[in-house]
Formats: C-alpha cells, structure tokens, sequence
C-alpha cells in the first residue's frame, strides 16, 4: 500500500479503469499482460492518474471477461505471473499511483473447484456454499439483470436435481453468504490481496450477496452488515485500504452503501451518468441538478465515484421509462447497439465523435462533486465495434501508434484478442497515443491539460460543497464550488446553439473571476448580473479571487 499523510487522498484522486488484456502486450500473444502494463506506467502517470482500477485478472474461463472466477488467489496464466503483478504493483507505487482491482464476491464461474464440488451431490461438503432450491418459485422478487441472455435467475442441475441460484449469467452460481465458511473465505481472499499490497478493491455487484424471501434480493441489511464487517476488518487489518462500491441503485440505496461513514469509502454516482446524457439531449440542466440534489451530502469522509462510461453498457435500470426512451432514441439508433437494459457504446461514438461535447462532458464529470473514474482509451476518444458480442465492442485493444497493431501487440493479427478499430472515423492510424501526443491541439493534450487544472483546484473540486446558480437559462447549468475560502464557479453550456446567461453574483461584488485553464482574469462581480456569452456546448471553470486579493 502507498503510504500517504492524506488519508482522504481518493477524494482528490483521478481514477483510470484498466483490464489487463486491452491495455499492452509484451509478449506477442495477442494478449495485454502485466508486463506489458508495467511498461505504459509512465504515460499513464503522463495523463495524471492518482489510482489505477484494474478490471478482474484472475483465473477464469472468461465467459464474462473474468467476472467469473475459477481461483481466487491465481492471476489468469496470459496475464502473467504473481511476480509480475508484483512488480506491477511495486512499479506503480514508485511512480505514487495508486491501484484497486476488482472484487468478485457475489458469484464465481461454474469452473470453481468449489461448485464443481457443490454439485457433485447433494451432501457434498461444498452444497451449501451456493443457493439451491427444488423449485424456481423461491425469490420472485428479484429482478433479472442480464435480461437478454437469461430468462430467470435459478438454473436446473441435472446431476443433483435441484436448481441453483445466479444473479448474473447462468454460469456463474451465486455464493451463500448465510453460510459463514463463505463468509471467512472471501474475507481470505481480501486479506490475501491487500497483503500483496494492493491499496483497495472496486467491490463487484455489492447489492445481492443475500437472498430473503419476500424482497427483491437487492440492498438487504444482512449485505449492509456483511460489508461493514469487511470495512472493520480493512481498518483494522490493512489500515489506508478504499472500497468502492458498484451498487447501480437508485439514490437513495446507493447512499447507504457509505453507512455511517463505517461501509464504504466511495461508491459509483450511477443516477448521476445517464441524467448526464439526458440533460445533454433535452439541452436542458434540470436532470442534473435534480439527481445531484439527491445524491449530496455525502458523509465526510466518504465520496462518489463520478463517470461518463465504463466497461459495461451504459446502463439505463435505474431511470423512469421515459428516461430511457429518450436516451434509446438519442443514443442508440441502432438496435446492435444495445444491450440488456443499457447501450453498449464507447463514449465517443455516443456524442458522435464532437469534439465540442466531449470536452463539455469531461469538464463537467471533472467539476461535479465526486473523484472522476475515466475508462482507458476515452483520453483519446477511441470508438468502438458493436459487433463484437456481448461488451467487447467496448474492449477493444488501446491504441498505442499507428504501427501493426494500433502498437498494442507485434503478434500477427489474426492472434489478437480482438480485433483493432479499424472503422474509418476512429481508425487507430491517426486515433492513437504517440500522434495525440505530438499534436499540440489533440483531445489527449486537452485532457491532460484539463487533468492538471483540476488537480491544482483538487480541494475545492474534490471536496468542496456545491450551490447551484439561477442563470435565467434552462439551457445553462451554473454552480458554485466551495472549500473554505477556496470558490471556483462552473457554468456549462448544455445546447447545441450559442446562449448568454446572467447570474446573480451579488453575494461575490467585489471578487474576479479568472478563467482557470488560461489564467485570464474576467471583469470583477458587481451589483449587475453577471453576464455569461457562451459557444455552444462550452463551458467555463473560474477561480473566484476576494476583492484585495492582488486585484
Ligand atoms: C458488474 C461488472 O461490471 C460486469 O462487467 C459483470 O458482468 C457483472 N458485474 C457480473 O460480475
Ligand atoms: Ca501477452
């Protein structure tokens, strides 16, 4: 783990998410490895990453892109070895970046030794370490979550003639939490990890480690206890360990996963990312406002994780009918493009590749309350490939230089994991790493600028309160960041035309706004409304300076 005074430092931190495979190949397997990984460190500190999240690399049959674990305590043969991910790890802590893998314990693959076991009979020693019932009619309440490929959430084993329990694909069986060998071995598994020195986990599908009959399954208090068990256990055991938690709930269940400041640390704003895309198509600020409403305060130690996409479909459970309308409509034309209940799209190809709108998204998830997580490949606004099945159209191989390969791999071709985007708008022979950062005006080098900027105002982005502001303009969204005497105001142009607001700054007559990237300094507040001009989809950050303060 990396020491650090700053106990709160993933408040202030930005978070880079990384599987393994997609990311540099060593060896030329065609496959992304930890010593491949190990050798893009120092770009990956270049853009200014504070924490690293690695996606799961164990061992796995990778039927849900290691989601489904066949051993815990082994790393997947093709990513490397032990000592490598040692190394990795020790490399990363030289450079002071953090790292947090993922935590699977909801489910394991069906290739475990365990349900091998399991259902091996019905009196097996390893029966009850997985949920078992004669009939399909126990726990109806709970909803089905991949719901293009499942049909229920019991699966029929021919062998033992009873059916067993999963809330996610058919092959990956549900561990029992009610039993407290299951109990014991994953907290094994935590300590197993964090004494390898990892610095935390990103805890996988959180809400539905037990089951109760009569609810729907999701959020129980019997989950709540389990993980502040597991958070006593990390202070004690490994102090300094973060948890992030990926509950895709509504907001008021997801805020309880910090408990009282005695769960975890952080978790995903979820409700925050689809309203963030929404508010973009309607041109409108309210759905932002609204969900950000809802979903601060957070206690003081705790904080959101704040992103535009990830591994996963943009995921769309958790938004009124109406809501996911819209972003169908908007988002996703084609049916290839969705999946389950969300849009398997990189971000992007969401917007259309508008250069205007990304920097308007990233301004925004950079300056809303919470430590933005941002997915590898969207600093170069990589595409994707909606006919790889299942999500690997967003897995696709990072794009390094223009070389065989995107530079990911020297293996041929035809041996790589996935094949390279190669579609004319997002071809990695000018999309990628090496020509973004030999041109001054690329999206990389407006992001690392953007980055730095927000890592100088880290204490009143990461940690201030937020205000909203009346701009007169539903098309314009305006708030107040506040961290003592630290106060940055942020105002975004969500519409697809130029627009003009007026705030009432009045509070602040007397203070200069100075444009944060470029340092300009703006005409001081007064009594009048203070008159914004903006593109369209633009955005301004603003350190607010008190009268007397050199000006
Ligand atoms: C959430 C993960 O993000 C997703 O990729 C996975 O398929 C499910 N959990 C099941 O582990
Ligand atoms: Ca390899």
């Amino acid at each position: 783990m990396l020491e650090d005074e700053n106990r709160l430092w993933y408040r202030d931190a930005i978070f880079y998410e990384i599987p393994v495979r997609s990311y540099y190949d060593s060896n030329r397997d065609g496959i992304g490895d930890f010593l491949g990984l190990t050798q893009k460190l120092d770009y990956i500190k270049s853009i200014g990453i504070d924490c690293i999240w690695l996606l799961p690399f164990y061992k796995s049959p990778l039927k849900d892109d290691g989601y489904d674990i066949s051993d815990f305590y082994s790393i997947l043969p093709e990513y490397g070895t032990i000592e490598d991910f040692d190394l990795f790890l020790e490399e990363a802590h030289r450079r002071k970046i953090r790292v947090i893998a993922d935590l699977v314990l909801n489910h394991v693959s069906d290739q475990h030794p365990w349900f091998i076991e399991a259902r091996k009979s019905r009196n097996n020693p390893k029966r009850d370490w997985f949920v078992w019932s004669d009939t399909m009619d126990r726990y109806k309440d709970a909803r089905i979550i991949f719901i293009d490929t499942e049909r229920s959430n019991w699966t029929w084993d021919q062998n033992t003639g009873q059916y067993y329990w999963h809330r996610f694909y058919s092959h990956q069986p549900d561990l029992n939490y009610d039993n407290p060998e299951v109990r014991e071995e994953i907290k094994k598994v935590i300590r197993f990890w964090l004494s390898r020195g990892l610095d935390g986990f990103r805890c996988d599908a959180v809400p539905y480690l037990f089951e109760r009959e009569g609810t729907n399954c999701e959020n129980l208090p019997e989950t709540h206890a389990f993980f502040k068990e597991i958070r006593r256990m990390v202070d004690d055991e490994f102090p300094g360990t973060v948890l992030l938690a990926e509950a895709n709930q509504w907001p008021t269940e997801a805020k309880k996963y910090f408990g009282n400041e005695d769960e975890f640390h952080m978790a995903f704003n979820f409700p925050l990312m689809p309203r963030i895309f929404i508010a973009l198509a309607k041109e409108d600020s309210y759905p932002i406002q609204n969900i950000i409403k809802q979903t601060v305060p957070v206690p003081p130690t705790c904080d959101w994780g704040v992103f535009l996409r990830n591994h996963d479909e943009l995921t769309l459970e958790m938004v009124t009918d109406e809501e996911r309308d819209i972003m169908f409509s908007e988002y996703a034309k084609l049916p290839k493009m969705r999946l389950n209940l969300g849009i398997r799209r990189r971000l992007s190809p969401l917007v259309d590749a508008d250069r205007y709108i990304l920097e308007l998204l990233h301004g925004l998830i950079m300056a809303l309350p919470g430590s933005p997580i941002f997915y590898y490949g969207d600093e170069i606004n990589m595409g994707d490939n909606i006919f790889l099945g299942d999500r690997n159209g967003v897995r696709t191989p990072m794009q390094w230089s223009f070389d065989r390969n995107a530079g990911f791999s020297a293996a041929d071709p035809e041996m790589l994991y996935a094949p390279v985007i190669t579609n004319a708008n997002y071809h990695y022979e000018f999309l990628n790493v090496e020509a973004q950062s030999r041109l001054p005006s690329s999206f990389l080098n407006w992001f690392r600028k953007a980055v730095s900027v927000r890592k100088k105002n880290s204490l009143v982005l990461g940690r201030g309160d937020i205000e909203f502001l009346e701009t007169g303009n539903r098309k314009v969204l305006a708030f107040l960041r506040s961290y003592d005497s630290e106060k940055m105001l942020c105002i975004f142009n969500l519409s697809r035309d130029p627009t003009n607001a007026q705030l009432d700054l009045r509070k602040y007559a007397g203070w200069t706004p100075e444009e944060s990237f470029s340092r300009v300094p703006f005409p001081k507040i007064g009594e009048l409304p203070y008159f914004f001009t903006m593109p369209r989809h633009s955005f301004f950050w603003m350190n607010l300076s008190p009268p007397g303060d050199g000006n």
